[in-house]
């Protein structure tokens, strides 16, 4: 299953559930070149969806809630979307303090110090809100088109709900860009002090909720494995260290060797310190 980023036409079927989004959704399909119907909400019901439009392999699905994308060909899993406001993710940033966090811990966050930081995997934007929530400034950059429509979408809604307007405003910057040549056309002023790179997990034994997001982001990593390309790049871009999520068990990045890392239960931080005397211009790599 390749989602393609050019045309996405002939895969995915833009669905519109409420009449006040038509026109929003007209502008989104002409963008991505998606056909869309519109479905009463009376009769949205996620299964019986993926049944009557199976010729299409993916679903965009716009409602008063928001973008959500589903894939038809798996009929138990649920929609995804970009959601900061509810569910398991709101809870963690509601309840997480900074010294329980391990990615805290990881960008070097510390009292008085909140690193301005590049999240160039933002995928759905939770690890990027999360940082953003501490108070560090996060530039997120998503350079899959759907994947950046429902992070860009998750965003416009923390941005009316009163209690995260203020991270969004303050703390946030989107774009959807392919991150290397993003990092490689930053100006040397603005180079952020931490480069984050979460890129794809391998295959891994999990609840059915990330499995459901992992598969999306399977999908948009189809023809591009180029953490190392990633890694390389992100080197050369931080001011101060480059941070890198893996599985526990999983192995580094081919190229350089972490400087430390930090183990949670089931996730890891290799932590790459870049060396104060080089200049990212003078500095050189093994990959
Ligand atoms: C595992 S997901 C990141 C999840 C994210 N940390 C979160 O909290 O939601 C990896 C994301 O990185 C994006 N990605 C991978 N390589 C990229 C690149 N070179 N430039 C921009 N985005 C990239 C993929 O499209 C995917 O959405």
């Amino acid at each position: 299953m390749t989602l393609k980023t050019d045309s996405l036409g002939d895969q995915c079927l833009l669905l519109v559930t409420d009449t006040s989004q038509l026109t929003r959704a007209k502008a989104v399909g002409q963008q991505y070149q998606l056909n869309y119907e519109f479905i009463s909400s009376a009769d949205f019901r996620l299964k019986q969806l993926k049944k009557r439009f199976s010729s299409y392999s993916y679903l965009l699905i716009l409602g008063t809630e928001g973008f959500e994308f589903c894939d038809t060909t798996q009929q138990t899993a649920g929609a995804i979307k970009s959601d900061f406001l509810s569910g398991q993710f709101s809870h963690r940033l509601r309840t997480t303090g900074i010294k329980q966090e391990l990615l805290a811990k990881a960008v070097g966050i510390k009292a008085g110090e909140r690193p301005r930081i590049l999240d160039a995997t933002a995928g759905l934007g939770r690890d990027g809100f999360l940082l953003a929530s501490f108070g560090c400034t996060v530039t997120m950059i998503e350079r899959h088109p759907i994947i950046a429509l429902l992070l860009a979408d998750g965003l416009s809604r923390a941005l009316i709900d009163p209690s995260l307007s203020f991270i969004v405003k303050n703390n946030i910057e989107f774009y959807q860009a392919e991150a290397i040549e993003y990092m490689a056309g930053l100006e040397l002023h603005n180079k952020p002090d931490v480069v984050y790179l979460d890129p794809m997990f391998p295959q891994q034994k999990s609840s059915a909720k990330v499995k459901k997001e992992m598969q999306l982001f399977r999908i948009a990593a189809a023809g591009h494995t180029d953490a190392p390309g990633l890694l390389k790049s992100a080197l050369q871009c931080a001011a101060k260290r480059v941070v890198v999520k893996r599985p526990l068990q999983g192995p580094a990045i081919l190229g350089e060797v972490p400087s430390f890392q930090i183990k949670g239960v089931s996730t890891r931080y290799d932590i790459y310190l870049v060396t104060t005397q080089l200049t990212p211009e003078t500095r050189h790599f093994s990959v």
